[in-house]
């Protein structure tokens, strides 16, 4: 086996909760609390999981955007866990992050051709001349006219400006996108061209992707491999064919209800409705997490916390019943 290009093993992320502006702190957010997977050269890995279950804390902490407080994070085989923003600096061209519009949240007078060129200039890698044509390049490699680089952010559609956040993301020759709802504030027939953009993208530059979405179904057309993330945990890591297929968490089965379960435990076609809201990750459910809305539960389910297990080769998840 090659080494993987990412590899988070334990990586765990709390927030203080303080009281008042300034306060003592009162408990801890557990946006991340132990998570370990790894990503492959020219691979993506989905990352799914309702809103407020840590993914884009796993995003921003492997980047380094946030640190970590704890476990490791090795990229290309180094461990960059401990590196300082010196140390980070040539790490980051090779490491890009699309959140969801960023574009229009920018300055409204930037520039398309600008917008997408900073990082460009940021890291002093061209200017001029040079910066113009690398920058009606990368128009091009996402699909739009190089002519519209002196567009503004009001003058394109919702798709063009997620197109130009790829464009940008793209400008320093990256080995890893993390892509956190990217395409999830778009129509879906819009989602479905963003996402071939970024299959064909893959293709031609061999970039791996970490695609976080919310919404399972959006994950399935990109992903080589889908981790399931509840309340800082993974509860279930499979190839997408399998996890689709074959999901073996309640969890899993639950955000996939939309579509009828091929499960032996769960009757043909039966649905497994999700009730009620992500509990609060200050006091997360002792034992298994997901204990206050499954419907299996059972008593040890409160009291023991089950393990990411190998269930059939590639297929780990954690739920006492499997
Ligand atoms: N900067 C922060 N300070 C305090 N709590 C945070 C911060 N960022 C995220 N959280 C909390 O951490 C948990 C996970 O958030 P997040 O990673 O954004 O989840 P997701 O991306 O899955 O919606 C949530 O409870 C959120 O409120
Ligand atoms: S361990 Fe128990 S509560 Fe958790 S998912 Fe499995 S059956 Fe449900
Ligand atoms: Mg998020």
């Amino acid at each position: 086996m090659t080494t993987p290009l990412l590899e988070v093993r334990d990586l765990t992320r709390h927030f203080a909760v303080r009281k008042g502006l300034f306060g003592r702190t009162t408990g801890h957010v557990r946006a991340v609390d132990g998570v370990s997977f790894t990503i492959h050269r020219g691979e993506t890995l989905g990352l799914v999981g309702e809103s407020g279950c840590g993914k884009s804390t796993t995003g921003k902490t492997l980047l380094k955007l946030l640190e970590p407080d704890g476990g490791s994070i090795l990229f290309d085989g180094s461990d960059i866990t401990g590196f300082d923003r010196k140390r980070m600096a040539p790490v980051r061209r090779d490491l890009q992050v699309i959140f969801q519009d960023p574009y229009s949240s920018i300055n409204p007078r930037a520039t398309a051709g600008g917008y997408v060129g900073e990082p460009l200039r940021i890291h002093g890698l061209a200017r001029g001349r040079e910066a113009l044509a690398r920058v009606a390049e990368l128009f091009q490699h996402v699909g739009l006219r190089p002519e519209h680089m002196r567009r503004y952010p009001h003058e394109f559609s919702g798709g063009q400006r997620q197109r130009l956040a790829v464009a940008r993301a793209l400008s320093l020759n990256p080995r890893l996108i993390v892509a956190d709802e990217a395409v999830s504030a778009l129509d879906v027939s819009i989602q479905a061209s963003v996402i071939n953009l970024l299959k064909d993208l893959q293709q031609e530059f061999g970039l791996a992707y970490l695609f976080i979405a919310h919404d399972i179904g959006v994950v399935e057309h990109i992903s080589h491999r889908v981790a399931v993330m509840y309340l800082g945990k993974l509860v279930e890591l499979a190839d997408r064919k399998t996890l689709f297929t074959s999901p073996q968490h309640p969890y899993t089965q639950a955000l996939l209800s939309a579509v009828p379960i091929p499960n032996p435990r769960l009757r043909r076609g039966q649905r497994l409705l999700l009730k009620g809201d992500v509990p609060s990750p200050i006091n997360p459910p002792s034992g298994c997490r997901f204990h206050t809305r499954c419907p299996f539960a059972e008593d040890r389910c409160r009291v023991e916390e089950p393990k990411l297990r190998e269930l059939s080769p590639g297929q780990l998840a954690a739920c006492h019943l499997r």
